[in-house]
């Protein structure tokens, strides 16, 4: 056991109560990030006068020395230290001896961990937006290459209103823009600096709050020191953010699946995403996009998690703030492999287009098509609904599509269809007249293709 604060107790520490108090076998992840804040709150005190310069070169070269062996793996962060923090100022001070003691001059390790959370969680925004522009480049490849590939649309999972498979992955493509824009808006707000807030209530030195906020890359410093040291809103935000993320992915691959199912055919999963059976040789299972919609779940449990340890805790720091850690960094893991693989399998899934089609062309997709050519032919809507409802059991009877039908049995439902009704209920019309924006035509595609090229090149009000 190696504690920083022992000068108090007059006993040791219980051996379980030590190991339940303790978090250094997950807060080790952000060590990095702990030596960086470190780093830039020498600097500052330094520059305050706190620190000679001499202590402060001592310190930067030791804390580089850490970092360095740390990331080379010859230092290994060994599980005798309570925590993250421990462990740093503990083998700063074994290797450069009394400056190290100097280190926490002006610092709690409340405003530490803070930072350090802080710190962990921003670099981890800017990877996970990566991974979401990565996915929406794929989505638009496809989208490019697909203004003709008709399929049916759904809805209630029946067969609906034929659209192309490049307005299918639009759709997605608008969520996954929106889960970018949620990133940046938890960036922007949760991007100032805790650090110099103390245990609760700052501290006595002359410390240079902007300085200190600036060197690490904030906006400048947070306000007040009691809610920095408390506030775990932005970890809130993040959860919530990749939960949504997620759901996007779940939804998406559930479409993968039904897709990829016997019945559909509609795509077919590499090999290098897909998995075999122990017992049933010809199975090809879409596991990679099972895994995805199953890990949602797990996502959405840190969210729930931190909404519950958070909701009853009084101001300032307590400890069980600690529980933010665990479930953060898988739900960040979690979303950064299902990102990461979802967008392998989508790039490398084969779309089975004569398939699609054929499946839009049997379900009566045309039927609202055929009705709006009443209408426009002079039958008011709800008639119009009527007559192509007739139209539509007389080819279930006869296991035909509206395609199919003469125009002798056409007009023996209604006189009004003549031999232009071909024209107007072809797949090809249905769907190139539907033009206005964001409708599937090819022409209001590409307007919309236009804009998303635009925006995923325009990385202002993005991360990445
Ligand atoms: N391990 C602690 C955490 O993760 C660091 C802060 C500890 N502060 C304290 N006063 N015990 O929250």
């Amino acid at each position: 056991m190696a504690q920083l604060w022992g000068g108090r107790f007059t006993k040791e520490t219980d051996q379980l109560v030590y190991n339940f108090n303790a978090s250094i076998s997950f807060d080790q992840k952000f060590y990095a990030q702990d030596i960086k804040g470190s780093m830039a709150h020498v600097k500052m005190l330094a520059k305050q006068g706190i620190l000679t310069e001499e202590e402060r070169e001592q310190i930067l070269t030791g804390l580089q020395g850490i970092l360095d062996d740390v990331n080379a793996g010859t230092l290994e962060i060994s599980d005798k230290y309570e925590d993250i923090h421990s462990f740093v100022e503990a083998t700063l001070i074994d290797r450069i001896g009394e400056p190290g003691k100097k280190l926490h001059t002006g610092r709690s390790r409340n405003d530490q961990v803070a930072l350090d959370m802080k710190l962990y969680t921003r670099d981890e925004i800017l990877e996970i937006d990566a991974l979401v522009k990565e996915l929406l480049n794929v989505l638009l490849n496809i989208m490019k290459e697909n203004t003709e590939t008709f399929m049916p649309g759904f809805t209630h999972l029946q067969k609906a209103q034929p659209i192309t498979l490049a307005h299918h992955m639009g759709a997605y493509f608008e969520m996954f823009k929106r889960d970018r824009s949620r990133l940046y808006d938890i960036h922007e707000r949760m991007n100032y600096c805790p650090l110099g807030s103390g245990a609760l209530a700052g501290t006595t030195y002359p410390l240079d709050r902007e300085y200190t906020a600036e060197l690490l890359g904030f906006y400048g410093p947070t306000l007040n020191s009691m809610d920095s040291v408390a506030d775990r809103d932005y970890l809130i935000e993040l959860l919530s953010a990749l939960s949504t993320i997620m759901m996007h992915l779940s939804r998406f691959s559930e479409e993968v699946i039904i897709w990829n199912s016997n019945e559909y055919q509609f795509v077919d999963i590499d090999d290098a995403y897909s998995t075999g059976s122990s017992i049933m040789p010809q199975k090809k299972n879409p596991d990679i996009a099972e895994l995805v919609r199953g890990k949602t779940g797990r996502v959405y449990g840190a969210l729930m998690s931190i909404l519950t340890t958070m909701k009853g805790i009084p101001l300032a720091y307590n400890k069980d703030m600690q529980e933010d850690k665990e479930f953060v960094f898988d739900a960040i893991d979690t979303a950064k492999g299902c990102l990461a693989l979802f967008t392998g399998m989508l790039r490398t899934m084969k779309f089975r287009k004569e398939v699609m089609e054929n499946s839009a062309k049997n379900g009566f997709t045309n039927a609202t098509d055929a009705a709006d050519y009443l209408v426009n032919h002079g039958v008011a809507f709800r008639d119009a609904h009527g007559i192509v409802g007739q139209l539509v059991l007389y080819c279930i009877e006869k296991d035909i599509a509206l395609d199919d039908m003469t125009l002798e049995e056409y007009k023996a439902i209604s006189p009004v269809f003549e031999e232009d009704i071909y024209e107007a209920i072809s797949m090809k019309t249905c769907v190139e007249k539907r033009m206005t924006i964001g409708a599937p035509s090819r022409a209001a595609m590409e307007k919309v293709i236009a804009i998303c090229e635009d925006y995923l090149k325009d990385s202002e009000k993005t991360l990445a």
